[in-house]
């Protein structure tokens, strides 16, 4: 196999804590040495001046929509927009058509990643049939077939019974439960975050209460079984006071959080853009300021996209008729380098929360440069501004509320198994 050597770039590794000048040089899929100076005549050469390397962005929450709705978004398209955001695997989700919930399903799509996506896939089958909360889905078999980890996401277990035998199952399987927390009774239909921006649009509104509620719950189950929970999108002061406190307390708990309730409040949807429709909602300032300090402070482990593509058709409607959701792997990165540039984390601790930590959570290989690793490696260059039209991205949808935005920083090469499968001025390479 072909040698390559990243040159010249800042490395950062939080699995190994080097930050500083290094080459990178990959073979035969691996990172065979970082040092300062590596001479490798005969290697492919990817220049990394004034550029991070990092190891490889993993994913934790992606809706790739194959099978069944493939108009919105498919493996290979999903695929080829994570790895030129900079991300080399995603985890995605089970709201396929059909469900992700028997162990053929896992098998196709793990078989069309190995044929259309660039980036790694690793498939979140359902925790429950049909995702409808009620008969829990062949987890072993699941596991066996290569699910990484179980989750019902875009709809809520309501049955504390169901949820509790779903934690008590996770564990002889050893994977996490993913937790998208929204009580139902509770949300009542609301499509914005229930406060003065729901009044004044005059749309019904879902209150933080409705995630805190599930959030509460589920933290108790998880410490009453013992299990491995972890809650998606974590969008309210609320929800992340209760995973401190429960971390606190010894529970089995990590939790990830979106790049767009990092960043943006209900206010963005006062135009009535439907791309500002996501579930759970864009939340108060206070909300937003609360899972910054989350994340900062290791309450929420990891930053993830909740990437959930929608037919442009879908999403030009009224605003509480269009479904919830936004794309974000082409974006993501730019969006979250908004901590950095505000001193909140530094660039490694950044590093640490789109790689390392999803990697631990999922127990996958990644996170790391330290040799002998599978060389998935990101390439990023932090300053590079770029005008953001997700009609020339890779997704195939549109839905994003940053369109039309001048943002900083982008991917600007990505290896996957030491393949160089991105770089920002040839697009994707295989
Ligand atoms: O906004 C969202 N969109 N939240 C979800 O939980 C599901 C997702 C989707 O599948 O579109």
């Amino acid at each position: 196999m072909s040698r390559i050597l990243v040159r010249g770039g800042r490395v950062l590794d939080p699995a190994s804590e080097r930050d500083g000048p290094a080459d990178v040089l990959v073979e035969d899929g691996c990172i065979a040495q970082v040092a300062a100076g590596i001479a490798a005549e005969d290697a492919l050469i990817v220049d990394a001046s004034g550029c991070w390397v990092t190891p490889g962005f993993i994913d934790l929450h992606t809706h790739l929509r194959e099978p069944g709705q493939e108009y919105k978004e498919d493996i290979a398209t999903g695929g080829r927009a994570a790895v030129a955001g900079g991300f080399t695997a995603v985890a995605c989700m089970a709201n396929t058509d059909p469900v992700n919930d028997d162990p053929a399903t896992t098998d196709f799509i793990l078989d069309r990643a190995r044929h259309d996506s660039p980036a790694r896939v690793y498939p979140v089958a359902a925790a429950t049939r049909r995702l409808e909360g009620q008969e829990l889905t062949e987890m072993s078999a699941l596991v066996d077939a290569g699910a990484v980890a179980f989750s019902d996401d875009g709809r809520t277990i309501m049955d504390g019974g169901v949820m509790r035998n779903v934690l008590e199952y996770s564990r002889l399987v050893e994977v996490p439960i993913i937790s998208h927390a929204e009580d139902r009774g509770l949300v009542a239909g609301g499509v914005v975050n229930e406060g003065a921006v729901s009044t004044r649009l005059g749309l019904p509104g879902n209150p933080a209460v409705a995630e805190e509620v599930l959030v509460a719950r589920d933290l108790l189950l998880a410490e009453f079984t013992r299990a491995h929970l972890h809650v998606a999108h974590v969008s309210t002061r609320g929800a992340v006071e209760l995973i401190r406190r429960a971390r606190e307390r010894g529970v089995h708990v990590t939790a990830e959080v979106a790049p767009h309730h990092l960043t943006l409040t209900d206010e963005a949807a006062l135009g009535y853009d439907t791309n500002t429709r996501v579930a759970p909602p864009l939340r108060s300032a206070a909300d937003r300021d609360a899972c910054r300090a989350g994340l900062v402070d290791g309450t929420l482990d990891a930053i993830a996209t909740d990437h959930a593509p929608h037919a442009q058709h879908e999403k030009e409607l009224d605003f509480a008729s269009a479904p919830p959701g936004m794309i974000g792997l082409e974006t993501a990165l730019a969006v979250v380098l908004d901590l950095v540039r505000s001193g909140e984390l530094s660039p490694i601790e950044l590093v640490r929360r789109l790689s390392t930590n999803p990697a631990r959570i999922l127990s996958r290989p990644g996170g790391t440069l330290e040799v002998g690793a599978p060389a998935d490696v990101t390439v990023v260059d932090p300053e590079k501004r770029w005008l953001y039209d997700p009609a020339k991205g890779y997704s195939k949808a549109r839905n994003s509320p940053w369109t039309g935005q001048t943002l900083s920083g982008r991917a600007v090469a990505t290896l996957v198994g030491g393949r160089l499968v991105y770089d920002a001025m040839r697009g994707i390479l295989v």
